[in-house]
């Protein structure tokens, strides 16, 4: 087994490499001049089972153009199977056409890394677990949520818990981390959004009064959703609002937001490298999700279950 990087996430790609105790694949990523992306492998690979570790986050045409040119080199080297592992998957909220003569992007990037020479995928928290059928090669969804509620037991386990979806399309995910929780009572916030980028709440099903609120999503980008929503909880009577996230996109002027922010706290993961301004956060913690991936990537190897991990 090997394991290779893009530039998406090299510390991600470290700490899955250390927990298997194997060395990164000696590669070059890199550009042109004029900004192609050029790979150089340089130790033989053939016949060898080679997970790439690659988030397609920001810049993410770029880092998808990585993904793709690191899985062509391996395929022409005679990589016995190619596994794209990549724990955030951009264009993912592109999953259906929103209104006529809109593209379906995700299954675009699907085809693109199937046909780059993909054997098969290994995401984390795909936005849509639909998002599995766009691949016709094995694909494998893990979830956060073990790595989540450990820390939420850890932390917040004595208060009197309530998980919150901040919108209806959650619920699922929301749903599946309260069974974790000893079954902890769910709310879920009805938003409504008018334009790309702007969120609005409208309503909160369920009562939160005196609650200490975990709200659960799979991205934060602008962080207009998640800080609406916790002010909306925060006014309707909540004690403290805590939000578990697992792709900190963080985009434009998010970390500020979620800065001076109602939040207690964001927790994300590190399926996306952060930047400064998140590692300079006070606001923003961080919880690795290496041994997850490097335990399902232990398990493909061997052939035996990925499903167990989340019993
Ligand atoms: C939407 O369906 C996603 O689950 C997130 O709620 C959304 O992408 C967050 O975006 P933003 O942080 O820009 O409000």
């Amino acid at each position: 087994m090997k394991i290779m990087s893009g530039n998406s996430n090299l510390p991600l790609a470290r700490a899955v490499a250390a927990y298997l105790e194997l060395p990164l694949t000696d590669a070059s990523v890199r550009r042109f001049a004029d900004e192609e992306v050029f790979v150089e492998i340089h130790e033989n690979v053939r016949g060898e089972d080679v997970f790439v570790v690659q988030p397609t986050s920001f810049p993410c045409n770029d880092n998808l153009m990585e993904l793709l040119i690191c899985i062509d080199a391996l395929r022409r080297a005679s990589a016995k199977r190619i596994t794209a592992v990549v724990p955030y998957f951009g264009y993912a909220r592109q999953d259906r056409k929103p209104g006529p003569r809109t593209p379906i992007s995700a299954k675009l990037v699907a085809n693109l890394i199937t046909q780059a020479g993909a054997d098969r995928v290994l995401s984390v928290d795909l936005h849509a677990g639909q998002i599995q059928g766009f691949f016709d090669i094995p694909t494998d969804n893990l979830f956060a949520a073990p790595v989540m509620s450990a820390d939420i037991q850890a932390r917040y386990g004595e208060q009197e818990l309530m998980v919150v979806s901040p919108d209806v399309g959650g619920v699922v995910r929301a749903r599946a981390l309260a069974k974790r929780l000893d079954n902890a009572p769910l709310a879920i916030v009805d938003k409504r959004r008018d334009k790309p980028g702007q969120s609005e709440v409208m309503n909160i099903i369920g009562d939160v009064k005196g609650r200490c609120c975990i709200l659960i999503d799979d991205i934060i980008d602008s962080g207009g959703t998640l800080c609406n929503a916790a002010q909306a909880l925060l006014d309707a009577g909540a004690k403290s609002v805590t939000a578990y996230i697992t792709h900190g996109v963080l985009s434009g002027g998010a970390v500020a937001r979620v800065n001076n922010s109602a939040l207690t706290e964001l927790v994300i993961t590190d399926s996306i490298l952060a930047t400064d301004a998140t590692k300079d956060s006070t606001r923003i913690r961080t919880l690795t999700i290496a041994p997850l991936l490097g335990e399902a990537i232990r398990r493909i190897a061997d052939e035996s279950s990925v499903s167990s991990l989340f019993d």
